[in-house]
């Protein structure tokens, strides 16, 4: 049970925790003070949002090109395919939540750019999209949050069981 992820793996995984919990948090007060025009926090969130989105294509190339830790032999297979199945679905949610915003941005008729360098329109403006793309963005982001609650409470079990996962990603 010595095996670790690459130290790319691991950088990337904490890392992307960061940015993950600073974009949700930030996606949930601008709402919440949208009358207020927080279009700062909104340029910010966009612009995190595609960084996200890269740092998610690259960790995917990390993924299948660096070796992973073997199953530990403490967990049942059946568990153990379970949390595969939410990392993969994580894989997933770190793809659509970004493009989902992008399209969400674009439908309703505002450009996206990264800190300040305009980015291209990939979707053209149409409002008929737009309550529609809202929800797409909000229903996958608070469904990327189930799954990572899950993920966290595999590893808290796993943790007070003895079965030291935590320090393969560590
Ligand atoms: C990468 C991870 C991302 C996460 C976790 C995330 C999360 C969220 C959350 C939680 C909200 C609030 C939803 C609500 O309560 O209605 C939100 C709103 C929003 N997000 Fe994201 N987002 C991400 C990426 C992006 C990207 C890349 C863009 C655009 C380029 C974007 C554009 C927006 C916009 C424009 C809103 C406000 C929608 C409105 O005013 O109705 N997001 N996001
Ligand atoms: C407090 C927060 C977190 C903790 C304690 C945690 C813990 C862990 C641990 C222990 C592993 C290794 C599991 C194993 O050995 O098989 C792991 C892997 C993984 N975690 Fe997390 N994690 C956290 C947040 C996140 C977040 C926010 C994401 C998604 C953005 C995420 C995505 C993943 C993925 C995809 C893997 C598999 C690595 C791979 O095969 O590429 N984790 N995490």
């Amino acid at each position: 049970m010595n095996e670790k992820y690459s130290v790319s793996i691991r950088l990337i995984h904490w890392l992307m925790f960061v940015l993950f919990a600073l974009i949700f948090v930030l996606g949930v007060v601008m709402i919440e003070f949208k009358e207020t025009e927080p279009w700062a926090m909104y340029h910010f969130h966009k612009s995190t949002g595609v960084v996200v989105f890269l740092l998610a294509l690259l960790r995917l190339v990390l993924h299948f090109t660096s070796k992973s830790p073997s199953a530990p032999a403490e967990i049942s297979t059946g568990i153990y395919r379970l949390s595969q199945g939410v990392v993969f679905l994580l894989y997933l949610m770190m793809i659509l939540v970004p493009i989902s915003g992008y399209a969400l941005s674009n439908l309703h008729g505002y450009s996206v750019d990264l800190y300040g360098l305009p980015l291209p329109e990939f979707f053209p403006k149409n409002l008929n999209w737009e309550k529609y793309s809202s929800l797409a963005h909000e229903y996958l982001a608070y469904s990327f949050l189930g799954l990572f609650l899950l993920h966290l409470s595999g590893v808290i079990k796993h943790h007070i069981q003895g079965v030291e996962i935590l320090r393969r990603i560590t």
